[in-house]
């Protein structure tokens, strides 16, 4: 067995014994959403305007358990889901997992990443969350995938961030040298957990564990997932622009966009703004990890594959003449207080609330005729855009 065979199967055998993630098994869909599944929603993120299409191909790389799967399938309802994985387990808890909540619109395969191309087709949106870091190889691995991927299509990836991780990768070393058989993760557990309960409670390990981690920790699928894996590779922005690169697609931007503004760090002082203005946007993202490590656990971001529009709606007449409808990802609509896509509290005037009502389902009326019965100016209606609580289809066809 290769050493890249002999890590797969080790990979293989973790999730086999704690198939992950150990979320419950619901016979409803899932409660709420997150948006980076819902298709209608990141490509909006993506590009500034609702997709033409609905009616797309899904593929959750390395799906686990099928937790994100079931999402997917349940928030885009005109599309079909494929999820793949290497651990047997996981997948059969996957597929358990869509059966119970009628999520029938997903198949299912036993595949390395690596065998994507063993999958007929192409697909609108991959979704590949905290997989790449365990491959032995994860640029052969988003090259695998980037293939699959349709023009005009979206990737969306989760990988670990190194400064974030510092903590965690110690206790992994401790664990490793702790054990005998470093392939018997139920042992590791036990060792990881004796080590936290008989440290000095000031411990950095300790606190970082405490402070940051242990909530999910409690269940043993997840402590074994974070402490006792066989392979782990982690990042910081040098490396994974060079693994972006490599695939060979567009970076579309990180998917969890507050935690890459500068301006929460040193935005008080005048003076290191100016300094930093002239910064590439990698120099940036590089500045910021650096200022938060702590922050920088993992990087989750989209990709993209040309052609892809970039609308940014300055132009009033193109605003004025966009098909404008209410955004898939909003929770507590129809009252005036909501959540948006990102789970930000949105507070609507009465004219915003009234505005958002006639968009509700909205296939023809442009933002333009809406306005001659709403109150509203376009500034606010571009603020109702930015908190992403309203979608645009651009409309050349229609100048009045
Ligand atoms: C941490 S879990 C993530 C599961 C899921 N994506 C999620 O976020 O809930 C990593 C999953 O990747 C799978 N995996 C690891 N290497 C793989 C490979 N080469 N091909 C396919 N799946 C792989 C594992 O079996 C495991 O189920």
């Amino acid at each position: 067995m290769t050493d890249a065979h002999a890590i797969s199967a080790a990979v293989a055998n973790l999730y086999n014994t704690y198939p992950f993630p150990p979320e419950p098994l619901l016979d409803e869909p899932p409660p709420g959403y997150n948006w980076r599944w819902n298709w209608v929603a990141a490509y909006n993120f993506c590009t500034g305007q609702k997709p033409a299409n609905q009616a797309i191909r899904i593929l959750d790389a390395g799906c686990g358990t099928g937790v994100g799967t079931e999402y997917l399938v349940h928030l885009n309802p005109h599309a079909q889901v494929v999820g793949l994985d290497l651990s047997a387990n996981a997948l059969g808890v996957a597929q358990e997992r869509c059966r119970r909540s009628r999520a029938d619109r997903v198949q299912f395969h036993h595949l390395s990443l690596y065998d994507v191309d063993q999958v007929p087709g192409e697909f609108d949106l991959i979704n590949c969350v905290g997989v790449l870091h365990h491959l032995p190889d994860p640029i052969r691995g988003i090259q695998a995938l980037a293939k699959k991927l349709a023009p005009g299509g979206l990737m969306h990836i989760f990988v670990y961030g190194e400064l974030g991780r510092w903590e965690i990768r110690l206790m992994q070393q401790a664990i490793a040298l702790l054990q005998g058989d470093q392939r018997d993760y139920p042992d590791g557990v036990r060792v990881g957990r004796e080590l936290f309960a008989t440290l000095p409670a000031q411990n950095r390990l300790v606190q970082r564990e405490r402070d940051r981690w242990s909530m999910e920790n409690q269940r043993d699928e997840c402590f074994a997932d974070m402490y006792v894996h066989p392979q782990e590779i982690d990042y910081t922005i040098e490396t994974l622009f060079e693994l972006i690169d490599a695939s060979g697609l567009d970076f579309l931007g990180f998917s969890n966009p507050r935690v890459w503004e500068l301006g929460r760090l040193i935005g008080k002082s005048a003076s290191l703004v100016e300094r930093a203005t002239d910064l590439s946007d990698r120099q940036r993202y590089r500045l910021i990890e650096l200022l938060d490590p702590d922050a920088s656990t993992h990087y989750e971001f989209f990709l993209g594959r040309a052609p892809l529009p970039q609308t940014d709606w300055t132009d009033d007449g193109a605003l004025m003449r966009a098909i404008p409808d209410r955004s898939p990802c909003i929770d507590g609509w129809d009252s005036h207080c909501l959540f948006n896509f990102d789970y930000q509290i949105v507070n609507l005037s009465n004219d915003e609330w009234m505005f958002l009502k006639m968009c509700d389902g909205n296939q023809e009326r442009t933002v333009e005729q809406i306005l001659v019965e709403v109150p509203l100016k376009l500034d606010q209606v571009r603020s109702l855009l930015e908190q992403q609580v309203i979608l645009l289809t651009p409309n050349s066809t229609n100048p009045h």
